[in-house]
């Protein structure tokens, strides 16, 4: 799923989760394996060849849509030569927008709807469009909940037990590969966030749910998205992704209720709210696809960019060693770095780590390439003069504003020092804006310092490439951010992969 935000805001989504295991998953797999050789012929289909199709985008021509959609997106602006452009996807009007007044637009016009329109882009499965906003409503009141000072607070030192178990576990290894292991990581602790205590403190259960995870989004192609009720293979594994998470969550649920034993945890929470079974699930499962994946891929390239400037590095290791100065003077240098780390308060971390901050910053903006979508489900509007209908998707990719080189000049250089774009309305996007900003910003910045610190100070890295891991890369030489790989940002060159050459420090984990 997600080929838009990382997959970022489907929170509702699980509403359709949990219905859709319903289907029937017998019986149609013939004509999906049929459709199937259909939809790889599309796959070949190439960029270049689209150019004569404007405006009158056909079928095949929006195929890159799906596997290329930043260059596609970028093509468009280019062989219109306007701000804004439309195409189909099948009876689906999609106008892409760009500029200043579009930017403000979506993130402030009513009746534009966010997760109407991932749900559509993001080939989501049959929705329950009623039970939605009930729902939705009561998960972000209960997100709030969690991110009060008292249970981030809390969860500080349940993050960085689990952050150095990973971390000890790669002790013995001169070689990681950051978008397996930090990734997995990320994951680990936004289940630890979001879910239930047991679930967390099994890491078989981590490392199986997140192949589960990997399936729900791998598993999003042009047929799952163009046809959302037609039982494609890609489908069927998503339906059957969706439906072992959700046992996972009734299994612990169950356990929960019948053992009568509370736990401190997320879960605890929602059940002393008396929230019903399908918003408990919903939560756990929408809140992980929104935050899991983005957490892990952000810490990966906060990593990696650090990893390949020893100078931001170095800042941000001193940054942290100043934080332990002037907070955790009950703990010495010879206890634990978890321990140590646990002593900093939550509002230290919050205010007193502008170079971690600047990192975030800056990554979030360098390598996460958004796609804000909506659905306009109230009246027509103009955006920038151009008709928005009644029932039709506008999309605004973030490249528009922060790849900007007049906003942000030599945009692909990670740079942490370069000044806030002050004069820009809405310069910097990275976790939304105005009407609609990241619910889960707040835990998302904690566990991405948490993580980041452990293993600044716990390990000394370098960055390698896959194909040469005895030559470090260094500055300018890190690959690119690939904004068309919108799960990772992976660079599409294999051998461009990057590693981690690490070698623990003198700190104790
Ligand atoms: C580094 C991590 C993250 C990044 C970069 C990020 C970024 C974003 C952005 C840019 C948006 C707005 C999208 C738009 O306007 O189209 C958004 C919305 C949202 N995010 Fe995050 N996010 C992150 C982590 C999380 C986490 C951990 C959670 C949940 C625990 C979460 C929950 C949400 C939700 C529920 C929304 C939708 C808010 C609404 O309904 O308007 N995010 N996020
Ligand atoms: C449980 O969590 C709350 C905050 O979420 C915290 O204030 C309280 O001290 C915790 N209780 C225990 C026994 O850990
Ligand atoms: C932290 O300690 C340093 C000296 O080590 C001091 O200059 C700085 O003001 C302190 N910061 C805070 C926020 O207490
Ligand atoms: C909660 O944390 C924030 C930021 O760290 C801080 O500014 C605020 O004062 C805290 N609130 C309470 C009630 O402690």
């Amino acid at each position: 799923m997600s080929p838009f935000l990382m997959g970022v805001h489907q929170v509702a989504d699980v509403a359709l989760v949990v219905r859709n295991f319903a289907l029937p998953l017998g019986g149609l797999l013939i004509a999906a394996v049929a459709f199937s050789s259909v939809s790889s012929r599309y796959r070949n289909y190439k960029l270049g060849s689209l150019a004569n199709a404007v405006p009158g985008l056909s079928f095949l021509s929006i195929m890159p849509f799906f596997h290329s959609r930043f260059d596609f997106l970028n093509w468009g602006f280019h062989a219109t030569g306007q701000q804004a452009y439309s195409f189909n996807l099948l009876w689906n009007k999609v106008t892409v927008v760009s500029g200043e007044s579009a930017r403000e637009a979506i993130f402030t016009f009513r009746g534009l709807n966010l997760l109407e329109a991932f749900k559509f882009v993001s080939g989501s499965l049959p929705v329950v469009r009623d039970a939605d906003h009930t729902v939705l409503a009561t998960v972000q009141k209960r997100l709030t909940a969690l991110q009060r000072n008292a249970s981030l607070s809390d969860l500080i030192p349940q993050f960085l037990e689990d952050i150095r178990q990973h971390m000890d576990r790669w002790s013995s290894r001169d070689t990681i590969d950051p978008f397996d292991e930090i990734c997995e990581l990320g994951f680990h602790t936004s289940v630890r966030a979001l879910a239930a205590k047991g679930m967390a403190d099994d890491y078989a259960l981590i490392q199986r749910l997140r192949k589960l995870y990997d399936d729900l989004d791998e598993s999003t192609t042009p047929a799952t998205v163009l046809f959302p009720l037609f039982p494609s293979p890609a489908m069927i594994k998503k339906v059957w992704a969706a439906k072992q998470v959700y046992d996972v969550i009734t299994k612990a649920i169950d356990e929960r209720e019948g053992s009568g034993i509370r736990h401190n945890d997320t879960l605890q929470m929602l059940l002393d709210a008396k929230d019903d079974r399908f918003t408990i699930i919903g939560f756990i499962m929408g809140l992980i696809i929104a935050g899991a994946r983005a957490t892990g891929v952000t810490a990966s390239w906060m990593l990696i960019y650090l990893g390949g400037n020893p100078e931001w590095r170095a800042k941000a290791v001193t940054e942290i060693e100043t934080l332990l100065r002037n907070h955790s003077s009950s703990a010495s240098e010879q206890d634990p770095l978890s321990t140590r780390l646990s002593t900093i308060p939550l509002e230290a971390w919050e205010s007193e780590a502008p170079v971690l901050d600047s990192v975030i910053r800056e990554i979030t903006r360098i390598a996460q390439p958004h796609i804000a979508m909506r659905l306009n489900e109230g009246p027509d509007v103009l955006i920038d003069n151009k008709l928005i209908p009644h029932g039709s998707y506008v999309l605004y990719p973030f490249s528009d504003v922060h790849l900007d080189p007049e906003i942000y000049s030599d945009p692909w250089t990670f740079n942490p020092g370069r000044p806030e774009p002050t004069s820009t309305p809405l310069g910097y996007v990275g976790f939304g804006g105005a009407r609609s900003v990241c619910a889960g910003q707040r835990l998302a910045k904690l566990e991405l310092k948490l993580i980041v610190s452990m293993y600044i100070l716990g390990y000394d890295h370098g960055i390698v490439k896959r194909s040469d891991t005895s030559k470090p890369v260094t500055h300018g030489a890190v690959p690119r951010p690939n904004w068309n790989e919108p799960l990772t940002c992976r660079p599409a060159d294999k051998s461009d992969d990057m590693f981690f050459a690490q070698k623990r420090t003198a700190r104790p984990f």
